[in-house]
């Protein structure tokens, strides 16, 4: 069976990645789904944040990744894929997923399956890794290392910008 993986993933976490590597062992194929959050100012532009995806999981044969536009049911129909496999690190995780996740079933009977985040990294979100970056902080421990310069380039250069 496929399960996809949805986010926004900007920038992709090891926390992330350790929720796609565990839904590897649970599914015959994972499909990434890298969509936008309108609510999140994006570090990264959607086809940027596919390529880092893909580097990111260059480790997992039966992961792929896709971007998403529109709704994640027609994603999750067109990829053949059933179910939603999302990561939750706390409660407040735990109730927007689950609006989501009953969004998802009502819209077109996908069922959503929640994993519990890694203990060690239920307190990384992509915003810290943002906010600790862009002010100068190091964030390779909490990035993919395919990632981690790439990041930190960005932020410089995001750096530089506002400082022009
Ligand atoms: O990183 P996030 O914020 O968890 O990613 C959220 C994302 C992109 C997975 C979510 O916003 C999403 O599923 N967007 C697609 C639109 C959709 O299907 N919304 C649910 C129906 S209300």
């Amino acid at each position: 069976m496929r399960a996809v993986c949805p986010g926004s993933f900007d920038p992709v976490t090891v926390g992330h990645v350790d929720i796609i590597e565990r839904a590897a062992v649970c599914f015959d194929e994972v499909v990434v789904a890298v969509g936008q959050n309108s609510a999140k100012n994006h570090l990264f532009g959607p086809t940027e944040r596919v390529e880092l995806m893909r580097a990111a999981c260059a480790h997992l044969p039966s992961v792929s990744v896709s971007p998403l536009q529109g709704l994640l049911v027609d994603f999750c129909r067109s990829h053949g894929a059933p179910v939603i496999v999302k990561g939750v690190r706390s409660c407040g995780d735990y109730e927007y997923e689950v609006q989501m996740a009953q969004w998802n079933k009502e819209l077109e009977g996908i069922e959503t399956l929640l994993l519990p985040a890694a203990a060690r990294w239920s307190y990384l979100s992509s915003t810290k890794v943002r906010e600790v970056a862009s002010l100068g902080g190091d964030v390779r421990p909490y990035v993919p290392t395919a990632i981690a310069e790439q990041v930190q380039r960005r932020v410089a250069e995001l750096r530089q910008t506002r400082e022009e």
